[in-house]
């Protein structure tokens, strides 16, 4: 019994560190994309489109939302031609890609 108690606390202590360092989407918003995308995704005009009410974001393809940050868009694939700038890529972990595309889709959209 003395054991199993050990084990619960060394458990819980381990959880609680994994929680501490799982990617953050917030965090990666505000250093990585924020800067083009706008503190609350509502865009910059001439420079980067908003993401917030923006369908290709809201209801787009996660796998195609994801390509276009760790690919960028440019040239041809360009869409808004009135923007001087492409969106660059970002390379980043898989964990990190899927907690940004969370919030994108949820936190940002509020
Ligand atoms: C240097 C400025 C810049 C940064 C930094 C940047 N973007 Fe972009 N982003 C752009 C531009 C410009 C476009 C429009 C490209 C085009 O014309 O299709 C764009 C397009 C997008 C689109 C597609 C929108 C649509 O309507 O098709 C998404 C999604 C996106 N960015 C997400 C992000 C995320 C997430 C980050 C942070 C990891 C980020 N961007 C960082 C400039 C930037």
């Amino acid at each position: 019994m003395k054991n199993f108690t050990w084990i619960v606390i060394i458990m819980s202590g381990i959880f609680v560190t994994e929680a501490a360092i799982a990617a953050d989407g917030t965090s990666l918003y505000n250093t990585k994309c924020a800067a083009c995308h706008g503190p609350k995704g509502q865009g910059m005009k001439g420079m980067a489109p908003a993401l917030k009410g923006n369908e290709f974001t809201t209801k787009g393809d996660v796998g195609d939302i994801k390509k276009v940050i760790l690919e960028g868009r440019t040239g041809k694939a360009k869409k808004y031609k009135d923007m001087a700038i492409d969106m660059p890529k970002i390379p980043m972990s898989d964990a990190d890609v899927d907690a940004l595309v969370k919030f994108l889709q949820g936190e940002l959209q509020k």
